[in-house]
């Protein structure tokens, strides 16, 4: 999904996410199937992870910019040039589902 169903503390990207009822709805339906082994967005612009509907939520970083660690609810909107970042996702028997933050130069 694009935008995250949970909060991140960053004063400006909350109001945006999936709105909180719906989020509800949806992690209650998560949680009637313990088979999801994550729920992977975006939006954020920053890696992120929580635990959500009994899985795992985790927010990938940017392929450009990041938006900025600002964690007070009235921070200004604000990006970073942090390093580009992307997520590999490693399912393999012996480990289950493994994900992986990777920056790029
Ligand atoms: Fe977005």
């Amino acid at each position: 999904m694009h935008h995250p169903p949970f909060a991140c503390g960053i004063g400006f990207m909350d109001p945006i996410r999936l709105a909180p009822d719906d989020a509800r709805a949806l992690d209650a339906l998560l949680r009637q199937h313990p088979n999801v082994e994550r729920v992977v967005c975006g939006h954020l612009h920053r890696a992120i992870t929580v635990r959500f509907g009994g899985t795992v939520a985790w927010c990938a970083s940017s392929t450009a910019h990041q938006v900025a660690l600002k964690l007070t609810p009235d921070a200004p909107d604000s990006i970073t040039m942090e390093p580009p970042a992307f997520g590999v996702h490693l399912s393999r028997a012996e480990t289950g589902l493994v994900t992986h933050c990777v920056s790029v130069d």
